[in-house]
């Protein structure tokens, strides 16, 4: 390990050289209080905080990020905070995933354009992980991730709660009118108790472990619940370390080699992760050069076995996954499966930081004859409904669905649906496969969230809680459901999906990883030939860029421009 002197700091050019623009960066630093001896020949530290006043999982943030920079300082460096736009999940429209982009860019431009050496990646809700990581990986300088960590678990009338998946559950029973308002209330006061993400295993907290999984974060890191006292202590320590990291030069471009990628989908699968996690997974490797394509992730769910019991697809939230171990313990449990050589933030390899980890509790953590499902989370699917692939997460479907033929009704878009799904003259039984169009990543834009259909009223009322639903969007990785997402092409540039008319038999097997629209090739190429692109969206803006410039699902939703590419020169200071 080469350790670097003061001079090789980057911040070096903007603080340590006898020019004028030095003399000005130094001065306008005093202006701010800070004595030369602060900051000149010590590692600049960024804190790219995510906190805000909307981002309800992070409103912890700000004093974590007052850990840090203990930490940061205890170990002599200078830590400055760079807030950047927080994508909160729930407030974020038309959909936070339109934003990770844009998110990632500001990442990236924020470390390039400031006089930084390292960085804290603080985030957890949804888009923030794999945002941050996009541009940290960009940019490529010493980065540590802190993973906000998830909130305490849900309470109700001596029911335990999780985020999403009970809302959706319970959503789903007042729409066919067994809850009263007060118990609605109650419900709405009793889901969401402390700081912090989701605390299902959804996007959240499948991304956070899969950043610790990277190799991103202190090890445990990501199973904390985000107010226990040692989310704290592992925030302070992250701040040491990354002080550590700088001098020792230890980059992204070390750390996330195509062997931590195998270990990230190999964890996803463990732990039934968010559906979310594949194209993130996709567009973070796409940024680190690397490309994982959508056969590799089914491959691996075909030999990984679901070990982490927790909800949507099992029975336990992310508390009782920390106090069984956390993560640490279900690598450990699948450690015949990781490439255990990875290096990590800590210098240390994978192996070294499981040593010693151990299950507390069997039931949570299941052992490896009893898994949850003998194979992993997700399945893909191929067909001529969709050729580039779609996917579908078993192990949150009812089973007699797996293997399904229906006739398609179909909605135009997000707005014909929410018209017509709970109209009781709607043509629809519990066989119908429901299929959304113009969802995806142009099309909506930004592929939101709804790719768990709502099951229509008149079905709820007889007791129906699960159809075969097909779209080009996503889900929330808090749902459950057969739900197929992610189809792509999507309907937006004329995908197959585009082509699909109300009363089409859909056939679904998901054993035979499957999924055909049963209408002869003339047909299709008499509705293709027919077929006419939606206007745009967006006339101008980040909105137009986006639409522009967004790739597929199954690579990733990224920007085109934004793939790893030659490395972008560092800024001239004159
Ligand atoms: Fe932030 Fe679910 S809303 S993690």
């Amino acid at each position: 390990m080469t350790v670097r002197k003061p001079e090789d700091l980057r911040s070096h050019r903007w603080f340590g050289v006898d020019t004028m623009r030095g003399f000005g960066h130094r001065s306008r630093m005093m202006e701010m209080g800070f004595a030369r001896e602060e900051f000149v020949g010590k590692p600049v530290i960024a804190i790219v905080n995510t906190w805000s006043d909307t981002n309800t999982c992070h409103s912890h943030m700000r004093q974590r990020a007052e850990e840090v920079k203990r930490g940061v300082i205890a170990a002599g460096g200078f830590p400055v905070e760079l807030p950047a736009m927080s994508v909160g999940e729930q407030m974020t429209k038309p959909t936070s995933m339109m934003y990770r982009n844009f998110l990632a860019m500001e990442t990236e431009e924020l470390l390039r354009s400031q006089p930084v050496d390292g960085c804290v990646l603080m985030g957890g809700c949804d888009k923030t992980t794999p945002g941050l990581l996009m541009g940290a990986i960009s940019m490529n300088l010493p980065a540590i991730y802190v993973p906000a960590g998830a909130m305490l678990r849900g309470h109700w009338r001596g029911e335990t709660l999780g985020s999403g998946t009970d809302a959706f559950r319970y959503w789903a029973e007042r729409r066919a009118g067994n809850l009263t308002e007060d118990q609605w209330q109650e419900l709405e006061e009793g889901i969401a108790r402390s700081p912090g993400t989701c605390m299902t295993m959804g996007t959240a907290s499948t991304m956070m472990s899969l950043a610790e999984t990277l190799g991103m974060t202190l090890p445990g890191a990501s199973s904390i619940p985000a107010v226990d006292s040692t989310h704290a202590m592992m925030a302070m320590r992250s701040g040491r370390r990354i002080v550590e990291m700088v001098w020792e030069n230890l980059r992204p471009s070390d750390i996330l080699t195509e062997a931590a990628f195998q270990n990230a989908i190999v964890v996803d699968m463990a732990l039934s992760g968010s559906t979310n996690a594949i194209i993130h997974l996709v567009a973070m490797a796409g940024r680190a050069g690397l490309k994982l394509d959508l056969e590799r992730f089914d491959a691996i769910s075909q030999r990984t076995p679901v070990l982490a019991n927790l909800k949507p697809a099992g029975k336990y939230l992310m508390e009782d996954f920390y106090y069984a171990g956390g993560l640490r313990a279900l690598l450990a449990r699948i450690s015949d499966l990781l490439k255990l050589g990875c290096i990590t933030v800590n210098g240390r390899s994978l192996a070294e930081n499981i040593e010693g980890a151990e299950v507390y509790n069997d039931d949570v953590i299941l052992p490896r004859n009893r898994p949850l499902s003998p194979t992993g989370g997700t399945a893909v699917l191929r067909g001529n409904l969709a050729p580039d692939g779609a996917i579908i997460k078993p192990t949150a479907a009812e089973p007699h669905l797996l293997k399904h033929r229906g006739p398609a009704v179909v909605f135009e878009d997000v707005d014909d649906m929410y018209a017509r799904i709970d109209d009781d003259d709607l043509e629809v039984t519990a066989d119908s496969v429901l299929v959304l169009k113009n969802a995806g990543p142009k099309g909506a834009p930004g592929m939101p969230e709804w790719g768990q259909l709502p099951i229509p009223k008149k079905l709820l009322r007889q007791g129906v809680r699960d159809m075969v639903r097909i779209s080009d969007c996503r889900m929330s990785g808090t749902s459950f459901g057969a739900c197929v997402l992610h189809v792509a092409p999507e309907a937006a540039v004329g995908g197959p999906l585009a082509l699909v008319e109300t009363g089409d038999m859909i056939e679904l097997d998901v054993d035979a990883r499957r999924l055909h629209l049963d209408v002869d090739d003339a047909e299709l190429e008499r509705r293709r030939a027919g077929w006419q692109p939606r206007p745009a969206p967006y006339g101008r803006g980040y909105g137009m860029l986006y639409v522009d410039h967004v790739t597929q699902a199954d690579q990733g939703c990224d920007f085109d421009f934004l793939h790893a590419g030659p490395p972008t020169s560092e800024p001239k200071i004159y």
